[in-house]
């Protein structure tokens, strides 16, 4: 169904988004008056998902880290929405797709991750925010792959680790980066975490690595991101750029990205 707008209660009148920024799959966002967004959510996507991601975007708003500010949760008549402050900038992959500088995408964007993960909890108070502990095995054992002896054992494995303090984003990459006079911001509050550095920058990799190319989208198709970087050896050139401007090796992450890839 198109969306023409949205009746608020005690208003008769119906109020008319803006242009459409963005079709996601589980989501659209549409400009909401002169200085607003609002990301209205499909009918099909559950309303605890929604409210998770509202109150990660409240956990987070007052962190040091560049983000929308989220203003408020609200029901219309066409689902769920968020509504956030709006931002003037490019989003990252039409920046390279415009410019084809990978190498200055991946340093923004680790520059930009290297913020947010700084940002630590206390874990007996972490507030609304989940752990990446929680995350990681909640996918595995929704996975599909739950009886296999090999994923039972990386369950097990996932026992035995460290938890980690840090907040990790959790659903990092291009599409979800916003590149503004100010610097790079940080798009969707959907998987917000507590964990360890480590984690969230194998979670990058994957989206990186993940990401389909045109022709590969299936139905259902459990990726997680809706655009990418669109060519073999770019996304090889951009995850290996982003390894190094976060420091990190493909060893070192070895051990959560086969977990995540567990859990699609
Ligand atoms: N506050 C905002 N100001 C300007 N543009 C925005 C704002 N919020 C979202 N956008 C644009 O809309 C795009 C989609 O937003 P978002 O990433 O939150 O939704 P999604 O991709 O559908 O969901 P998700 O990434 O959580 O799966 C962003 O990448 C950005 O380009
Ligand atoms: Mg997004």
């Amino acid at each position: 169904m198109d969306f023409h707008g949205i009746r608020i209660q005690g208003k008769d009148e119906i109020t008319t988004p803006g242009k459409k920024l963005s079709a996601g799959r589980h989501a659209n966002v549409f400009e909401w008056g002169e200085d607003r967004v609002i990301k209205l959510f499909k009918a099909s996507y559950p309303t605890d998902l929604v409210t998770a991601e509202y109150y990660n975007a409240l956990a987070v708003k007052n962190l040091p880290f560049k983000k929308p500010i989220v203003c408020e949760l609200k029901k219309t008549e066409f689902g769920y929405g968020i509504v956030f402050e709006k931002l003037a900038g490019e989003n990252m992959m039409d920046y390279i797709e415009r410019t084809g500088d990978l190498k200055g995408a991946a340093i923004m964007m680790a520059q930009l991750q290297k913020d947010i993960n700084r940002c630590t909890f206390d874990l007996e108070n972490t507030g609304a925010i989940e752990s990446a502990h929680q995350q990681l095995r909640r996918n595995m054992v929704n996975s599909g792959k739950a009886d296999t002896e090999a994923t039972k054992e990386m369950i097990r494995f996932l026992g035995t680790m460290k938890e980690g303090n840090a907040l990790c984003h959790g659903n990092l990459h291009p599409d979800n980066v916003l590149i503004t006079d100010e610097g790079a911001v940080a798009m969707s509050a959907s998987n917000y975490c507590i964990g360890m550095q480590l984690f969230d920058v194998a979670k990058t990799f994957f989206l990186i690595a993940y990401t389909p190319l045109p022709g590969e989208e299936k139905e259902g198709s459990t990726c997680p991101v809706c655009r990418g970087i669109a060519g073999t050896e770019e996304r090889k050139a951009f995850g290996r750029h982003y390894l190094d401007a976060m420091g990190k090796s493909a060893t070192e992450i070895g051990g959560y990205l086969s977990m995540i890839i567990a859990g699609m």
